[in-house]
């Protein structure tokens, strides 16, 4: 479970840990989406980066992920994907699979 809708706004993002994986949730026009939250290029936490539309900026070097799907949009070399979640509501309430 990540939290009620209400706890993640519009082009807001929140990190949680589940099943041992670490993992980034933001609302995109009202689709949540989930991807690994750890950066495959050197271990930065992707939440504290910066969102804009679905383009999600890593904090140290400037990778930009998809938040739609954990995929590399723009580094200067090739990078592994970070890895992506379904997400799913019920009643009023964010969940990520695992
Ligand atoms: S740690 Fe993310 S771009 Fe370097």
């Amino acid at each position: 479970m990540v939290g009620k809708k209400s706890d993640l706004g519009e082009g807001k993002m929140i990190h949680i840990t589940a099943g041992g994986k670490e993992i980034v949730v933001a609302n995109i026009n009202g689709i949540y989406y989930a991807i690994g939250n750890t950066c495959t290029h050197s271990g930065a936490e992707l939440h504290e980066g910066e969102l804009q539309g679905k383009e999600l900026r890593c904090p140290w070097h400037g990778a930009k992920w998809d938040i739609t799907n954990g995929n590399l949009i723009w580094f200067p070399q090739n990078l592994n994907p970070v890895g992506s979640y379904p997400t799913s509501i019920e009643q009023d309430t964010v969940y990520v699979e695992i």
